[in-house]
């Protein structure tokens, strides 16, 4: 029967953490209570968070995941030529949409991998995943449910077959960049001399089309960064007056990054009803939300040395607008 295969094919764990990772109200007190004011940026995706995320996709300005994606459709052949996997593990995985192209590889090429996305948005992925399995009648997919930044020591991969890592949507750049190098070294730990990483991340560009991508014309980038003081209201028993605060994105050159942001529109008090505390936002004052870090292919090169692995191959889209690089470990042999 078909539904009851699709279900024999589509399984799901929680993670177990290998470190302590901060609760909700340990992130806040560190972040909301210290000056400049900053917020972590996984709680942006809950499920409303991931669908505005899955939309900003599609405005026009947002550019990086149409080029990730074009990069994928021209290159998913000699990516799973390349690395050969038992095992694909994609972290922060979200809607899997682009990853399609991978396992349309993998289908026309006779290969045929158990895909393992690892999402903190379990329901967007248990969604891709019930999809997925309907349309390759070989996949199994093995949900993994958790906060990757709690560590990759534990996740329930079986130890034989070659592994194929990919951390897509420039996500990595998410990360300031001393944890971004601590994230390739857990990813570079799960890897063996033939098991390869491929890595989707934007690049600098002038400052108008970075700028414009991460504050599109339909507001659907400034619903989505103030959709994390919604999360907040909800969770933590706050009054945010979300609606009063505005959108910002803007690229530091310095550090090579665009800065969410969002700024206060006038002088008000939050309450935080789960810290028992409350807080003075003045006008104009802004909460830092993400980094966006933006790469050029000399500081791909460092940020991969720096974990211990080195490009094999790297995809650049067309005027250097992005790069889909494909990684290996720096003392393997293939
Ligand atoms: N790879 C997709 C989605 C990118 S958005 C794409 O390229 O379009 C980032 C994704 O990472 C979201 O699905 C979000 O839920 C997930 N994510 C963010 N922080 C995470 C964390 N700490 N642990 C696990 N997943 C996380
Ligand atoms: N990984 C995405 C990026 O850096 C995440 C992202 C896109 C994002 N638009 C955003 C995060 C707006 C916060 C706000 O491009």
């Amino acid at each position: 029967m078909r539904v009851s295969e699709q279900t024999d094919r589509l399984a799901s764990s929680v993670v177990t953490p290998d470190r302590a990772v901060a609760t909700l109200t340990d992130d806040v007190r560190a972040g909301l209570l210290s000056r400049p004011r900053w917020l972590p940026a996984k709680y942006f995706y809950d499920d409303h968070g991931s669908e505005l995320f899955e939309a900003i996709c599609a405005t026009p300005a947002y550019y990086p995941s149409r080029a990730e994606e074009a990069l994928l459709a021209a290159h998913a052949g000699s990516i799973v030529e390349a690395a050969s996997p038992d095992h694909m593990l994609e972290l922060g995985s979200g809607s899997s949409r682009k990853t399609r192209h991978l396992l349309a590889a993998c289908d026309r090429l006779g290969r045929h991998p158990v895909y393992w996305p690892f999402d903190v948005s379990a329901q967007m992925m248990l969604d891709a995943g019930a999809d997925l399995v309907g349309r390759y009648p070989w996949l199994s997919v093995h949900a993994l449910i958790g906060d990757y930044t709690g560590g990759l020591g534990r996740l329930p991969l079986p130890h034989s077959g070659r592994r194929l890592i990919v951390f897509l949507g420039g996500t990595l750049g998410n990360f300031e960049p001393a944890a971004a190098i601590a994230m390739l070294r857990e990813i570079a730990a799960l890897m063996r001399a033939d098991d390869r990483l491929l890595l989707g991340l934007d690049r600098v560009k002038d400052r108008g089309r970075l700028e414009a991508a991460y504050d599109d014309a339909e507001g659907v980038t400034a619903a989505f960064n103030r959709n994390v003081l919604t999360v907040l209201n909800r969770e933590l028993d706050a009054d945010f007056p979300v609606a009063d605060y505005r959108h910002r994105a803007v690229f530091d050159t310095e550090h090579e990054r665009i800065e969410m942001r969002l700024a206060a529109g006038h002088d008000h008090s939050v309450r935080l009803g789960a810290l028992d505390t409350v807080i003075d936002m003045a006008a104009g004052e802004e909460i830092v939300t993400e980094f966006s870090h933006k790469f050029t292919p000399a500081s791909i090169e460092r940020l991969l040395a720096a974990a211990g692995l080195a490009a094999t191959a790297h995809h650049e889209a067309e005027g250097g607008d992005y790069s889909l690089v494909l990684a290996g470990r720096a003392d393997g042999d293939g």
